[in-house]
Order: structure tokens, then C-alpha cells, then sequence
């Protein structure tokens, strides 16, 4: 029953934003003034010079020298599409998340899938753990899930993120690789900083080159605190389930596919959206209890590198992702999409995983510099679906003409109280902070940086496996400083002996034997055993 005190942007009303430009029956300037030629600059006479008050020269020109904007520190190379998620209600006990809860509740949603460590315009297919982020429009305000392709992460602690990425990205002297073909500063990296080895596994698994991103499964990574209507927490990860199942490229058709069309993932997503085979998608949960310990069948859930197998936590589906739409406009779209963990809505919330609540100072931060200032949420891509009343003013870039005098609570001025609180929004979790000591520690169950790597080996079939030991060798073989090899080695041989010696023996260098107590595991046969040949081809 109170006012809005904001003039209307579309934001607050859902309605969709103003579309300019290529509409009118005649060309203008940006103030629309009828231009009657744009091909020719006013100079003192056909042979010049320019003429400094050629102001439509001058707008033309400014404004193009100024198209460009920052790429992304990461995840720079992407596309995007608009689309529905439509809730199967089966997640009613767990979450008061309106667009979770109601069973066929739909809610519009924006994806953006991407690469991590090439820029803008680097190829679809290399080697690289893929981002994706959706933002779900809810009536409740905007919640970001933004995630990976790959249910682990590289590192624990988000002040180690800067070391992995300037581990991974290009040289700094001549700037490459773009993508993440092995160079010295990664193996270095990941094999000195060995929580990294089980993402790094992933990496050189199938999993790390992508059929499309229509065959990409979605993780949230993080261990999130889901909220009911009755206050009862519990535990949960995020997955995304694709319809068409997971495929890969193998590395020969990924090479091909550089060179004939960088564009690969982002052509298919787009031509099958626009030839209507929608790619879908089905949200899961597990689910864990909210215990204090906060672990599950002995695995501690706020270490990202770690996984919960499905079979001991099954994905339970909540609801199914349709993407049906593509971008009018990349740049307005794609580009200047903005998304941020903490964008929760009541029913959501976070855990103390220390990767994710790095995340959490991280990505706004970022978008200050990346979007120019800190109105972007005004940006059409990025306006909640959900009414707007809030008490921020001013800054580079307003967009809305704020009526009322008074953006401070409490005050007596306009209309007596335009920003009444709400009791039914987003209520903190009172999770226990006990009196602990200040500390740059980690759990001590955060130390185990092998058996899960060793798991997911052994998971794998022996085509997966040929594929894998192929990708360690090709990737090592890249290096020049032996040492770093030989230190990788060392950490295969930690993880299991046959992959270390196939590796070895492809990068010809000795196996090293563990340097740790390995568990009685069945060995994995050695490629000779499983009909290939090694080394070479
Ligand atoms: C961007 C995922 C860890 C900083 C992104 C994007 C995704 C993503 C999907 C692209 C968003 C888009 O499409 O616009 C993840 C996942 C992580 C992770 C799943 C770990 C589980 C981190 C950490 C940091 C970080 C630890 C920093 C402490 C950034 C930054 C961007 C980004 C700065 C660029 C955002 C922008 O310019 O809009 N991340 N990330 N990420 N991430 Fe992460």
C-alpha cells in the first residue's frame, strides 16, 4: 500500500525494456535530429582539413572509440539464452523459494555458459572447465545460480584464486596459450598445490572438452543452506541434468573444430534454439542434513574440491530449465549480464565454504569496474523481474528519476514511511559461529587431497582412462622445466600407480613411487591390457 517513490524504468514493472535504434523512417543523431548525410565529415573545403565543430562526426566517432568494454577477468569467452524453469513442486518441504516450492510455478530465467581462461575471442572447443550461470527472475527478487561444468573446484580458500588464474592464463610476457593447453606456470602450480589435482583430473578427463554446451551437466559446487516454510534447514547441492545426456569431443575432432569453426558452441546453441529443439535441462538436489558438523558420510561438505557421490546422495529433480529464446543484442545481453552469489532469495542461503564466501566480495566488486560504476542492476538484462523500492541514489549511469526526499529510514517526510520492511523476506540463517579463534587455517579434513581424485579415476572406463592418461601426457609434454614434470608425476604416482607409469613412460621419464600410503585399491589394468597401444600413435 505504499507508494513507489521510483519512476517507472520498466525494472520495477517487469515490462520489458525500451528497444532502440534501426526503428524510425529516418536516420538521427542520438538528441534525433534528422541527419542528412553521415558519409562525409565538414571540412573546410573538399581537400580539408576536418572541421572541430562537425559535431555529428565528432558523437559518431566518440561513441565508437568507446563500444568496447572490459572483458571478464574470466569466464570472458560466452554465450547466452533466454528460457523458462518451470518447478515440479517436489522441493515444497525444503525451501520456501516460491519458484522451487509452487509445483508449476514458471519463472524466467537468463544462461550464460562459458570457458574460464580464454578471451573474448578464443575458440569454443579447448580444454577448459566450462562456466554456467543462470539468473531465475523470480517474483521474489532475482537468485543467481552461478556454477561450473565440473562439480569440484581447484582450491579451497578464495584468496587463492588470483595464484590459479595467473597459474592458468596467458604468459605475461607474450601472452600465450589463451586456453588451457599446459605451460609451465599451471603444472607448477597445481602440482605444488596439490588440492588442485582433483579438479585438475577432471580437466584431463572428456568431461574438460565439451560436445556442446546442450551436453553439459551444471554443478553449483558449493554446499548451499535451503530454508522451509516452517524454519527446518537442510543442506544441498546444485545440479543441472541435460536432457540429451553428457557428451564430449574427443581432442582430434576439438582440434578440427578450432580451426574450421572457433564458434562451435555457441553457433549450436543458437541454431538449435532458433531451429526449436530447445535444450532442457532438470534441476536435482541432494540433500544432506543440516547437521553441525556439516558433513555427510564422512565428507566434509564446505570443502569445494570435494564431491558426494550420487550413489550415496541421490539427485533428487525439483524442476526442468528450457532454453527458448536467443539474445536480441549480444552486447546488451551477454556482455553486460552481471551475476552475483549473494543474489539469494528467501528460502536460499549460503554456507561458510570459504571458496564461496570469497565469491561473495569477488564478483560485485568486479562488475564496479567492468560495468562503469554501480547502477548495473539497472541494466535491462539485469533488472529484477520483481518490484524494485530501494534507498540507493545517485552514481554514474542513473537511470531512474527518483521521486521523494527522503531515501533514509526511518524519516517523517515522504508519505510517512515509503520504505516499510518486510517480515516474510530473506531472514538469515542463526547459524552458530562459536568462539572460535581468529585463524588463516583450514579444516583439518580439507587435507585430504587424493582420495577423491584416486575415485573418480576408478570410476572411469578404459576409454575414459585412455583418454585421460592421453591428456596428463600431450598437456606435460608442453612443458620445458623437467622438475614440474617430475613433480606431476609425483602426484599421479600418489594417486595411482598404472596412471603414473602410462604418463611416465608416454612423457619417457621414470615413475616415481607414492609418497603416500596407498589404500588397497584393485589396480587399473595398464593400457596394454585394455587393447591399446602406448605410446604414440
Ligand atoms: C565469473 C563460476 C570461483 C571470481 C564466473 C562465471 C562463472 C563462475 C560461471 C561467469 C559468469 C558469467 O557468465 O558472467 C565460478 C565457480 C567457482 C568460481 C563455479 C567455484 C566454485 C571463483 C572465485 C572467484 C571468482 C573463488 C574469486 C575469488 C570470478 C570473477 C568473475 C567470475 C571476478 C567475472 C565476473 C564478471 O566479470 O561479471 N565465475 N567461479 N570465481 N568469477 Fe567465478
Amino acid at each position: 500500500g505504499q507508494p513507489d517513490t521510483r519512476t517507472p524504468t520498466g525494472a520495477e514493472t517487469g515490462a520489458p525494456p525500451t528497444a532502440f535504434g534501426q526503428q524510425g523512417a529516418y536516420l538521427t543523431t542520438a538528441q534525433g535530429a534528422r541527419l542528412r548525410d553521415t558519409d562525409h565529415s565538414l571540412k573546410a573545403g573538399p581537400r580539408g582539413p576536418l572541421l572541430m565543430q562537425d559535431h555529428h562526426f565528432r558523437e559518431k566517432i566518440t561513441h565508437f572509440d568507446h563500444e568496447r568494454i572490459p572483458e571478464r577477468v574470466v569466464h570472458a569467452r560466452g554465450a547466452g539464452a533466454h528460457g523458462v524453469f518451470t518447478s515440479y513442486g517436489t522441493a515444497s518441504n525444503l525451501t520456501r523459494a516460491g519458484f522451487l516450492k509452487d509445483k508449476g510455478k514458471e519463472t524466467d530465467v537468463f544462461v550464460r555458459f562459458s570457458t574460464v581462461l580464454g578471451s573474448r575471442g578464443s575458440a569454443d572447443t579447448v580444454r577448459d572447465t566450462r562456466g554456467f550461470a543462470t539468473k531465475f527472475y523470480t517474483d521474489e527478487g532475482t537468485f543467481d545460480l552461478v556454477g561450473n561444468n565440473m562439480p569440484v573446484f581447484f582450491i579451497q580458500d578464495a584468496i587463492k584464486f588470483p595464484d590459479i588464474i595467473h597459474a592458468a592464463k596467458w604468459h605475461p610476457d607474450r601472452e600465450i596459450p589463451q586456453a588451457q593447453s599446459a605451460h609451465d606456470t599451471f603444472w607448477d602450480f597445481v602440482s605444488l598445490h596439490t588440492e588442485a589435482q582433483h579438479h585438475t583430473m577432471w580437466n584431463m578427463s572428456d568431461r574438460g572438452i565439451a560436445r556442446s554446451y546442450r551436453m553439459m551437466e551444471g554443478f553449483g559446487v558449493h554446499t548451499f543452506r535451503l530454508v522451509n516454510d516452517a524454519g527446518e534447514t537442510v543442506l544441498v547441492k546444485f545440479h543441472w541434468k541435460p536432457k540429451l545426456g553428457v557428451h564430449s569431443l574427443v581432442w582430434e575432432e576439438a582440434q578440427i573444430a578450432s580451426g574450421v569453426d572457433p564458434d562451435f558452441h555457441r553457433r549450436d546453441l543458437y541454431d538449435s534454439i532458433e531451429a526449436g529443439a530447445y535444450p532442457e535441462w532438470e534441476l536435482g538436489l541432494q540433500v544432506f542434513p543440516d547437521n553441525p558438523e556439516e558433513t555427510f558420510a564422512g565428507i566434509d561438505l564446505l570443502d569445494p574440491t570435494k564431491i558426494v557421490p550420487e550413489e550415496l546422495a541421490p539427485v533428487q529433480p525439483v524442476g526442468k530449465l528450457v532454453l527458448n529464446r536467443t539474445p536480441t543484442n549480444f552486447h546488451a545481453e551477454v556482455e553486460q549480464v552481471a551475476f552475483h552469489l549473494g543474489n539469494l532469495v528467501p528460502g536460499i542461503d549460503v554456507t561458510n565454504d570459504p571458496l564461496l564466501q570469497g565469491r561473495l566480495f569477488s564478483y560485485l566488486d568486479t562488475q564496479l569496474t567492468r560495468l562503469a560504476g554501480p547502477n548495473f542492476h539497472q541494466i535491462p538484462i539485469n533488472r529484477p523481474h520483481a518490484p524494485v523500492n530501494d534507498m540507493l541514489r545517485d552514481g554514474f549511469h542513473q537511470q531512474a528519476v527518483h521521486a521523494g526526499v527522503a531515501p533514509y529510514k526511518p524519516n517523517s517526510l515522504d508519505a510517512g514511511n515509503p520504505f516499510p520492511t518486510e517480515e516474510n523476506a530473506f531472514v538469515d540463517v542463526p547459524v552458530v559461529v562459536t568462539e572460535a579463534p581468529k585463524v588463516r587455517d583450514l579444516p583439518v579434513s580439507f587435507k585430504d587431497h587424493w582420495t577423491q581424485v584416486r575415485l573418480f579415476w576408478q570410476s572411469m572406463t578404459p576409454i575414459e582412462r585412455e583418454h585421460i592418461i592421453r591428456a596428463y601426457t600431450f598437456e606435460l609434454g608442453k612443458c620445458y622445466e623437467q622438475a614440474i614434470k617430475e613433480r606431476q608425476l609425483q602426484c599421479l604416482a600418489n594417486i595411482d600407480p598404472v596412471l603414473c607409469s602410462e604418463v611416465a613412460t608416454g612423457l619417457g621419464l621414470p615413475a616415481p613411487a607414492p609418497s603416500i600410503e596407498l589404500p588397497e585399491v584393485t589396480p587399473s589394468p595398464a593400457l596394454s591390457q585394455i587393447g591399446q597401444e602406448w605410446p604414440g600413435d
